[in-house]
């Protein structure tokens, strides 16, 4: 099988990487990082795109799609905090910058992977495109508040792939593109919030990189443009 995974540095992304490189899998990882010791650290199959930042998507991923579709896409890039700015936990708190931010990370990258991936597609591609996007950018779901940038990203991120999903259920029947929940994980991004979280609900990153590619054997094309829990469930939108 060939994996493409963003984010590959990333808590949930490097451990999708070492779980399909355990495989014996081949597996593009994507980072936006320059070059790193981790590559020592990971033996396999494995194919890093450093410094590749959604700009260069296109560019970059073209040439290695060309030769082969991949079978399975990981799309693990994100953000919650970054620039020393927190998440928000009030309206005074909010700024344009923050929310720009956020889009940027959460929402236009992962549509510039789409991008990237369209022109590579056929009606006979079958591809597996798992976008990992968050429960709380679940509109109808929010009873807490808090969060905008984020919510407001993820949510965004959601529509972006609903809308895409009907555009290629048309053209390209058996891929398959879904927004995913991966549960809450053990990652830089959650670390400030783990306390705050019940021992038994924190995944391992090891844990819900299986459970993400568990997810991606089970699903169809029914499936595409919903956004699921890492057990299958759908989330309201
Ligand atoms: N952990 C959780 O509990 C949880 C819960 C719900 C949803 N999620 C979602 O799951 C995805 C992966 O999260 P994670 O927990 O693996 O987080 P993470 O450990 O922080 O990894 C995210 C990765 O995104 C990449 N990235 C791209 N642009 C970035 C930027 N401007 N600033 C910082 N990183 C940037 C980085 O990888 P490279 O440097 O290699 O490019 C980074 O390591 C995210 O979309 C997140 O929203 C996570």
């Amino acid at each position: 099988m060939r994996v493409v995974v963003t984010g590959a540095t990333g808590g949930i992304g490097r451990a999708l990487v070492a779980h399909y490189l355990d495989r014996g899998d081949e597996v593009i990882a994507v980072s936006t990082q320059k070059h790193q010791h981790i590559a020592d650290t990971i033996n396999g199959n494995c194919h890093w795109l450093w410094q590749c930042p959604p700009e260069d998507y296109v560019g970059r991923l073209s040439p290695i799609l060309q030769s082969r579709l991949p079978d399975r896409v990981f799309h693990c890039s994100g953000i919650l905090h970054a620039n020393g700015k927190m998440p928000e936990k009030a309206l005074k708190q909010f700024s344009a910058a923050q929310l720009q931010d956020n889009m940027q990370a959460n929402c236009i990258a992962a549509v510039s992977l789409l991008q990237a991936l369209e022109p590579f597609l056929n009606r006979y591609s079958q591809c597996i495109i798992a976008v990992l996007s968050a429960k709380v950018g679940s509109i109808e779901d929010n009873y807490l508040g808090g969060w905008h940038s984020y919510r407001m990203s993820k949510a965004a991120l959601n529509m972006a792939i609903k809308t895409v999903s009907i555009e290629w259920r048309r053209r390209f029947p058996q891929v398959v593109l879904a927004a995913v929940h991966p549960g809450t994980t053990e990652s830089k991004l959650s670390q400030p919030f783990q306390h705050n979280v019940p021992t038994q609900q924190l995944a391992s990153a090891t844990v819900t990189a299986a459970r993400l590619a568990t997810l991606a054997e089970r699903l169809t094309n029914q499936d595409s443009g919903a956004l699921l829990h890492w057990d299958g469930s759908k989330i309201p939108f």
